[in-house]
C-alpha cells in the first residue's frame, strides 16, 4: 500500500505545473529564484504572477542586481502586482542577502523567519522549496484540501490547529520540496474551490468529501463584508497640458508611489468637470469606487509634480491609478 504522500509525489511527477520557478525532483538550486517567486506569490495569483516574474527575473537576475538597484525602478517592475509593501520588503531583503550574507541566503528556519517580507508561510514555503527542509506549508488552498479530505466542517477560524496537525503528519518530511508544489498544485488543479476533479484525485480513496454533494460548501468561511470607499480622483491639467500627481508619503500599503489626487469625501477644488467615468478597485478589506474628476489649473497646492501624460511611464503607480490612467489617457 502506498502512503498519502507517495500517491500524491506520483500524481505530482505525472501532473504537476512546470512553473518557471520551479524544477521537479528536489529543491531548487538557486533560492533567489524561489524568494522572489513566493514574495510575487503571496498576494497574487500563479497567471498573473508569470510575466511579471519573467521580466524581473531579466532585470535582476541575481540577488546582487536587486540590491544594486533603486526602489523606484523596483516599483516600476512591480506595478499592476499590488500590494507594494512585498516590493519594498524584497529590496530589504535582497540588500541584507547581499551585504549580511554575503549574497548567499541564510538556510536555517530561525534566519528565513527573520528575513523582511516573510510570514510564516512564506518562510515555511521557501525553506521547503529552497532547501527541502522538513515544513509543512499551509495556505488557503493546504486548508481546503485538509478540510475535505477529513470532513473538518466547523468554521475555518475554529480548526486551524487541527488543520495544522494533520497537514503536518500527511507531509513527507524527506520530500518536503515536491511535496508543498504538490500539495499546492492539488489545490490549484483538482481540489479547486468550485467543481473540484474529484475523480481525478489520488487522494479520493481516503477523502471523506470525495464526490459528495456539499464539497464545495467545505471549508466553512465567515464572509468578510468589505468596507465600499466612494471618493473622488482628479486629473487636474495645466496649461502645457501636464497634469498633477504626488508621491504618497504616509506610511502604509502604497507608500512610495504616485497618484493623481484623491479624496474619500467632500471636493478637492471647486469648479471642475465630473469626467462621467469612474473605477473600481478591491483591496483586500476596501472596495474602493473613485469618481474622475478633470480640471484645468494654474497651478495646484501641494508637494506633487506637473508631468506630460507621456512621462506618466517613469512614476510607477498603484493598479488603482493606473486603471485611472488608462481610462482617461487610454494608455
Ligand atoms: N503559491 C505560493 N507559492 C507558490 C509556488 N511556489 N507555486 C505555486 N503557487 C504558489
Amino acid at each position: 500500500m502506498k502512503t498519502p504522500a507517495e500517491l500524491l509525489l506520483k500524481w505530482y511527477a505525472q501532473n504537476g505545473r512546470d512553473l518557471p520557478w520551479r524544477i521537479k525532483g528536489g529543491a531548487h538550486p538557486n533560492p533567489y529564484v524561489v524568494f522572489v517567486s513566493e514574495m510575487m506569490l503571496q498576494q497574487t495569483t500563479v497567471k498573473t504572477v508569470i510575466p511579471y516574474f519573467a521580466r524581473f527575473m531579466a532585470r535582476f537576475p541575481t540577488v546582487e542586481a536587486l540590491a544594486n538597484a533603486t526602489e523606484d525602478e523596483v516599483f516600476q517592475y512591480w506595478q499592476g502586482l499590488g500590494y507594494y509593501t512585498r516590493a519594498r520588503s524584497l529590496l530589504q531583503t535582497a540588500r541584507i542577502v547581499a551585504e549580511k550574507y554575503g549574497g548567499k541566503f541564510p538556510q536555517n528556519p530561525q534566519e528565513i523567519s527573520a528575513l523582511k517580507g516573510f510570514g510564516p508561510y512564506s518562510a515555511a514555503s521557501f525553506a521547503a522549496l529552497a532547501y527541502n527542509l522538513p515544513t509543512t506549508v499551509i495556505d488557503g488552498n493546504v486548508q481546503r484540501i485538509i478540510c475535505r479530505l477529513y470532513r473538518l466542517t466547523e468554521p475555518l477560524e475554529k480548526i486551524q490547529p487541527l488543520i495544522r496537525a494533520k497537514a503536518e503528519a500527511l507531509t513527507d518530511k524527506q520530500n518536503a520540496a515536491d511535496y508543498a508544489s504538490a500539495i499546492m498544485d492539488l489545490g490549484a488543479m483538482v481540489c479547486t474551490p468550485k467543481k473540484p476533479q474529484c475523480l481525478l484525485c489520488p487522494w479520493q480513496n481516503m477523502c471523506l468529501s470525495a464526490n459528495a454533494a456539499d464539497v464545495e460548501q467545505i471549508p466553512q468561511k465567515n464572509k468578510l463584508t468589505k468596507k465600499e470607499i466612494n471618493g473622488k480622483v482628479y486629473i487636474l491639467s495645466n496649461a502645457e497640458g501636464k497634469v498633477y500627481i504626488r508621491k504618497r508619503l504616509e506610511k502604509g500599503l502604497l507608500h512610495g508611489l504616485y497618484e493623481f489626487p484623491w479624496t474619500e469625501q467632500g471636493d478637492l477644488i471647486a469648479d471642475a468637470t465630473d469626467s462621467g467615468l469612474s473605477v473600481t478597485h478591491i483591496f483586500t478589506h476596501i472596495k474602493m469606487i473613485l469618481e474622475i474628476i478633470t480640471a484645468q489649473v494654474n497651478d495646484y497646492q501641494g508637494d506633487g509634480i506637473f508631468v506630460s501624460p507621456e512621462e506618466l511611464d517613469n512614476y510607477p503607480m498603484s493598479t488603482l491609478m493606473q486603471k485611472v490612467r488608462h481610462k482617461i489617457f487610454k494608455k
